[in-house]
């Protein structure tokens, strides 16, 4: 039987594209519509689908009704303006148009020579976040250093511990592997925890430095410095401390001036994880939480976070990027080619773990020249200010608590228990936040500081308003009203 399939006919694209970006637009009219957190139970779609793929072709109509009935409920929707949980991870237009050229094009940009546009315009819209960001020079392209994108923070985090740990084994030779120790916050981002276990660092010498409430869930650079002191009188190398602006659980900041000379004084890599917070450092007024940004041999933001970029877009810079290559760098012959051979081009496969790569500038470039330095400014500005009306609300009802100070657009807050309350507040605020959650009108999360059981709402939403804010805030009063009531 003759083969009918035209699996890419630029018409039917035109038309099924088209129906395709309605539907999304029409989505994004509607998403207040839905409830924010999905309600579904676990299992719920081997209950609505077939046990096995169509044999004969079915209609873009009959797939969209499925989308409808069957998808959308099991959505979480990110993008709602009522989404305030984990951090962000913003969509916009720009960055949706990018994801759909890079969609379109589908190369693989490896080498350069797959791709020369994807290489060069990588290199160039990193140089100019860079800028932006007011990066020291050593991170531009144009010496030693440069920025790549990788998928996520956690990629990021791994290829850059396992070029610390090559960098350092080649000075003290390969059998003291089980001697290198690693330093980080007890805020760190579990990302690092699971780097070091890819990169064989002993679990014992990774070490989980305490951060509390004295100083606001930040890294004390005397307790990093008594760590280290002690590792080297046992004998031990520290070799890789890494420092996060913006903190997960509470957007602290770790102080990297310190931080970045304590590293070089013991000959260790500094890695600066500012997976969220990065992105406010193109605002003049919120630069200065990454001095010190100049200590570091490497640093990180997330594009897809609070950026406007759609996920993934995790941008990683290095102050030089040999030990990367080193570490990472393959060269099988089925992937010679002149211009790699030459040495006259980058390769970004030898910059991260897998070969493949998609070509992800293209949406931080549209969204670059889309939106422009001042409107990006705005938009973080404005987040900023709804965290704050946020937070003044909460310090209206004496019921509640602001449990940290507020950094960047992140209010950790909970509802104060009762002065004999068994479990301080642990229990009534796991409820609160059920039951908001449950209610589907907004999405807030949680964490733990000094053993509390702490609420987060971090506003990032591409859609969220003043209005939202205050919708959500009464939400949550409401809930504590009926909390409290059945106590
Ligand atoms: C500070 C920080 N680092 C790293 C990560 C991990 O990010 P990714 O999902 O890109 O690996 C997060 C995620 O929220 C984060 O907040």
């Amino acid at each position: 039987m003759e083969n009918t399939l035209k699996p890419m006919d630029a018409e039917q694209l035109r038309e099924y594209g088209h129906k395709m970006v309605d539907f999304i637009a029409d989505y994004y009219k509607s998403i207040e519509s839905f409830p924010v957190l999905s309600q579904v139970k676990p299992g719920y779609l081997k209950e609505l689908l077939p046990d096995s793929a169509p044999n004969h072709p079915e209609s873009l109509q009959d797939v969209f009704e499925d989308i409808r009935q069957k998808i959308i409920p099991g959505i979480t929707h990110w993008q709602s303006p009522e989404y305030f949980a984990y951090y962000p991870s913003n969509s916009s237009t720009a960055g949706f148009l990018g994801e759909m050229l890079s969609a379109g094009f589908n190369i693989v940009g490896f080498s350069w020579v797959t791709s020369p546009a994807a290489t060069e315009l990588e290199v160039i819209v990193l140089d100019w976040l860079a800028k932006m960001l007011k990066l020291p020079d050593q991170f531009f392209s144009a010496g030693q250093g440069g920025g790549v994108i990788q998928g996520t923070a956690s990629e990021a985090v791994l290829v850059v511990l396992l070029a610390a740990r090559d960098k350092i084994l080649r000075k003290v030779g390969k059998k003291s592997l089980e001697k290198l120790v690693v330093y980080a916050s007890d805020q760190t981002h579990s990302a690092l925890q699971k780097a070091c276990q890819i990169a064989g660092i002993v679990q014992d010498n990774f070490r989980v430095l305490k951060a509390d409430r004295n100083s606001n869930y930040s890294l004390c650079p005397e307790v990093a410095l008594e760590a280290i002191s002690n590792d080297l009188s046992a004998g031990l190398i520290p070799f890789f401390l890494c420092a996060t602006v913006g903190t997960t659980s509470s957007a602290a900041v770790d102080p990297l001036s310190e931080l970045g000379k304590l590293s070089k004084a013991y000959g260790m890599w500094f890695h600066v994880d500012a997976a969220y917070a990065g992105s406010a450092c193109i605002c003049p007024e919120y630069r200065h939480y990454i001095d010190g940004v100049e200590e570091a041999d490497s640093f990180g933001m997330n594009a897809h976070k609070w950026f406007l970029t759609n996920f993934d877009c995790s941008l990683l810079w290095v102050k030089d990027q040999r030990p990367l290559v080193q570490s990472l760098s393959t060269n099988p012959e089925f992937l010679k080619n002149k211009a790699s051979q030459e040495n006259a081009v980058v390769d970004f496969k030898d910059w991260q773990i897998p070969l493949g790569r998609r070509f992800r500038s293209l949406k931080l470039w549209m969204v670059l020249r889309l939106y422009g330095l001042e409107n990006l400014q705005s938009y973080i500005r404005n987040h900023i200010n709804l965290a704050e009306q946020f937070e003044q609300l909460i310090k209206t009802d004496s019921r509640f608590e602001v449990v940290s100070p507020r950094n960047f657009s992140l209010v950790c807050f909970r509802l104060l228990p009762a002065f004999d309350d068994h479990d301080n507040g642990y229990k009534l605020n796991y409820n609160l936040l059920d039951a908001v959650n449950a209610s589907g009108k907004i999405f807030i999360s949680h964490t733990v500081l000094s053993g509390n059981f702490v609420l987060r709402f971090a506003v990032g939403a591409p859609l969220t308003e003043e209005k939202h804010i205050k919708e959500a805030w009464k939400v949550l009063q409401d809930h504590a009203t009926t909390l409290l009531r059945s106590i």
